[in-house]
Formats: structure tokens, sequence, C-alpha cells
């Protein structure tokens, strides 16, 4: 009988499980969405509760698609939505609150009242390798205590926890409120703002300051050991699980990134680059994030540097659902082509302030540069063309830190099946854009990271001998062109700034 690996992906729009055979080839697929809940322009909600059940269920499905038990799964890894934030009742197992999701900007005063403490955005970044954004779960946690009845009273009697989805999922499938298990991972906890990056421990003085009870928070691990098994009846009874990380680290390890140097980019509701730089942390003087790239049990840790966009994928979304100018995602590339160009139009997607390397809570999006030339094409490009550009941004801030120009860029994510976008891409970064041949990077990292501490893979090198390349796109653009519509750009991002007073 085949054993598998089991790897659950919580990600923004869907919860996800796949199981994995030892190739690493995908034996089947759970998949369901959860509702987006915008309760006031620029909030962002998730229903803990709606997750843990879809959890469950997709993970029925991928068991009963793929012909297997529990007896068949060696071991399952977690992969999530990072910096979305619940906090819960220890005795009850209720959320007090929606989960805040990492889009969510509602903390922008909670930060600028930190920053101005001392230090501004940068107030905690030597110990945490974060900027002070609303982006991080820290400001999240503060919010729901000052904000939801009863809730810091409840918080200071150690009645409330908080967590990551990683951690609200590990301690549900370990047995909730009985008995489950209150930690998170490493590469989670690096996006707290809580969170020491050198200690793997958390800074206690900064969770005083964000007047966050240091009893509410979880257990510090590596990415891949054991943490628990499933509930003793029913869903995943018994089997252990094994790896949790963040799901960009996730498709950073999926994509066997394991040497300095080597990075990978994600598009998927938004996009995120991470370069690992090996044992050592780089603090970034461009706009970037130091954060825990994966430790793997007692081994040093491996940290990253990471430019995180916030919004790519959730663009075409948005087109899709408030626009109704496609039916579907896809769609979006066939309007596209039918245009030889953007005719002028620039799209700054700025629906959460600007991430990397702007860190702007107050932009919001803008188009510009319409004429009555531009139509439904222009702007399908333009659509487009902003994660692109966005990567650029992202791509130069990454070789101005690491003194290094990237080769080439290994890419994964819903839309790297749409070819315009990826020919654009390497024509504005003037280097080849790679797509591997398993292209689930993120379950698949998870998968992994899981396995390993099961002995179900020996090491990494095994794991870098199963990556392969699928599609390479190389840049054929002019320069003097591609630095027009960079500059062009550039000049539309400084629209979308000082909207908030
Ligand atoms: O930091 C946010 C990121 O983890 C979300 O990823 O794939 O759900 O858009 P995704």
């Amino acid at each position: 009988m085949s054993k598998y690996v089991a790897a659950i992906d919580q990600g923004t729009t869907s919860t996800r499980c796949m199981l994995f055979d030892h190739d690493g080839a995908v034996v089947s697929v759970g998949q369901k969405e959860h509702a987006q809940i915008f309760p006031r322009a620029g909030w962002v909600e998730h229903d803990p509760m709606e997750i843990w059940g879809n959890t469950r269920e997709v993970v029925a499905q991928a068991l009963a698609r793929g012909n297997a038990n529990n007896a068949d799964i060696v071991a399952v890894g977690i992969t999530n939505q990072r910096e979305t934030t619940v906090v819960w009742d220890r005795t009850t197992g209720e959320p007090v609150y929606n989960a805040i999701v990492w889009q969510d900007t509602r903390t922008g005063k909670i930060c600028e009242e930190l920053g101005a403490l001392g230090g501004g955005a940068d107030r905690y970044k030597d110990r945490v390798g974060l900027p002070l954004a609303t982006y991080f779960a820290g400001p999240k946690v503060r919010w729901i205590l000052d904000n939801v009845e009863g809730a810091r009273e409840k918080a200071e009697a150690g009645d409330l926890v908080m967590g990551t989805i990683d951690s609200w999922l590990i301690w549900n499938m370990t047995g909730g409120t009985d008995g489950g298990k209150h930690l998170t991972d490493v590469s989670n906890a690096s996006r707290t703002m809580l969170m020491d990056y050198r200690k793997l421990a958390w800074d206690e003085s900064i969770a005083e300051e964000m007047k966050i009870p240091v009893s509410m928070l979880p257990e510090i691990r590596s990415n891949s050991e054991e943490y628990g098994v499933g509930r003793k009846s029913g869903f995943l009874a018994g089997v252990p699980i094994a790896g949790s990380l963040g799901d960009q680290q996730a498709a950073t390890f999926g994509q066997v990134c394991f040497t300095k140097g080597m990075a990978k980019n994600t598009y998927g509701t938004g996009n995120f680059m991470l370069l690992n730089t090996g044992e050592e942390a780089v603090p970034s003087k461009n706009g970037l994030l130091t954060t825990l790239c994966y430790q793997l049990g007692d081994a040093k840790p491996v940290y990253a540097l990471e430019g995180s966009i916030a919004v790519t994928g959730s663009l075409v979304q948005w087109v899709r659902d408030n626009l109704g100018m496609i039916k579907n995602a896809p769609e979006i590339e066939d309007l596209a082509k039918s245009v030889d160009d953007n005719g002028g139009a620039y799209f700054v997607p700025a629906f959460s302030g600007l991430f990397a390397p702007h860190w702007r809570s107050d932009a919001r999006g803008a188009v510009v540069g319409l004429t009555r030339f531009v139509n439904k094409g222009h702007l399908a490009r333009a659509v487009l063309e902003a994660t692109a550009y966005q990567t650029r941004e992202v791509l130069d801030a990454m070789n101005a830190d690491s003194g290094v120009d990237l080769t080439e860029l290994r890419v994964d994510g819903g839309m790297v099946g749409n070819e315009l976008l990826m020919q654009f891409q390497a024509d504005l970064l003037d280097v080849p854009v790679i797509r591997p041949k398993i292209a689930e990077t993120t379950a698949l990292g998870a998968a992994y990271a899981a396995g390993l501490a099961v002995g179900f893979w020996s090491d990494l090198d095994e794991l870098t001998a199963k990556w392969a390349e699928d599609k390479r796109w190389e840049p054929t653009m002019a320069s003097d062109e591609r630095e027009r519509y960079y500059r062009n750009w550039q000049k539309a991002v400084t629209k979308s700034l000082d909207w908030v007073d």
C-alpha cells in the first residue's frame, strides 16, 4: 500500500488539502473557498470557524479522492496565509472576533502611535526585521483587545490566546478544548512583530508596549518536527502533524531554494519574493523584510529577505467580482491580448496601502494615463502589468540589499499560467523567469517539511533532485522600452500616495 504525506494549505481565498506520494507527485486534492468579509473600507475578515470546518472538509475530500484513509498518511504538514490573526477563548474554543486578515488596514492608527513612541516605522525593526505596518499580527491582537467588549479583561485573566492560522488549526487538530497544543512555528512567528528573529523567542518588551499579555502567545517551534497527532477519533486521528510553515516560506521550500542566493516569487492574491540569505539574517536598507526562511528541527535557522506585495492576483479577482469585466480569472489574458499594449494606462492597486518597498498605509488605488482611446483591453493589460511592475520594484530592492544581481527567477502560484504576464515579467526584469514542473510549491513545501520530520524523505538533497523545469521565459524587450514602461509606472505610484487623512 502506498503511503502519502498530506499538506493542508489554508490560503487567503481558499483551503486546500493535497496528498503527495514519495515522488512528490500530487495524488489528490480537496479545495473549498471561504467568505471574504469586508465590514468597512480597508477592513478584511475571515470566520475562523468556517476555516476550521473547511479544513476538515477538504481533508476528507482529498482522502476520498486519493482512495486513502488515516492509516495511509505518514504525516501532515500545515501551511497558511500568514499574519491573519485569531484570538480565541481557550476554555470554550470560541474566537472572540473574526480573524483579521493580513490585508486589513484598520491598525494604521495603532502603528502610528507605536511609532510615535520613538523611532517611527523602524521602532522594532532591528529586533523583528519588520517595519511598523498594518500587515503584521501584533497590532491586530492589540486592536481586538482594545475593541471587543470584555476581551482585555479575559486576556489578562489568562483565558484568551492568540494565534496566526497555523496555531488556530494545530490547536483544533490536536484536540482543541480537550488538550489542544498552542504553538506556532518560527516562520509564522516572524510575522507577528513580537519575535526577536535572532533569539527565536518572544520579545516581551514589545508585547508589553503593544499591551498584549505574554500568556496569550503560543510556544515557538521549528518548521519540521512532530508537534502532536490528530484528535483521538475521526479527523486525521493519530496522524503526526510534523510540518508547519507560512505559505511563502513553504513555497520557497517547495521550490527547493535551500542555498544562499536562491529566490522564488509566488503569484497568489499578493506576490511574495523570498531570497534565501543562509544562516545570516540580512537587515534591509531598501524596504524589504528580514524574515525566517525555515528551521528544520534543532538545526540552525535559515533566514530570508522578503518583498511582499499586497495586491496582484486579487486585483484580477476585483476586476471579475467588483467590475464584472470578466467572468473568470483566466479571461483577463484574452482581454489583454485583444490590444497591443497598455494604451498609456497604469493601474496602481494600492487597496491595502502599498507594501514593499514603500510601506505606505496611506496609499490607495489609482488608475492613471486615461484617454478616450483606452478600452477594456488596455485596462486588462494595465491590471496584469501592475503585477510585473511591483515585482520589478521588489527585485531592484533585493539586488540592492544583497549586493548581488539575481540572474533568474523561479516562479509559482496561480498567475504563472498567464503567458502574457510571464513574458512581460521576464522583459521588465531582464532576467529569465522559470516555472517548475510541480507548480504546487506551497503545499509541496509543507509536505516536504512534514515528510522530512518523519523520515519519509531523507534529506534536502533528495528533495532538490525532484525539482525540474517546466517552462522558461527569456527577456526580449529593448532596454529603452523597458525603462520607459517602468518610469511611467513609478510616476503612477506617486499618484496613489497621501490619500488617507
Ligand atoms: O503574507 C500573506 C501571504 O501569506 C498570503 O498568501 O497565498 O494566501 O495570498 P496567499
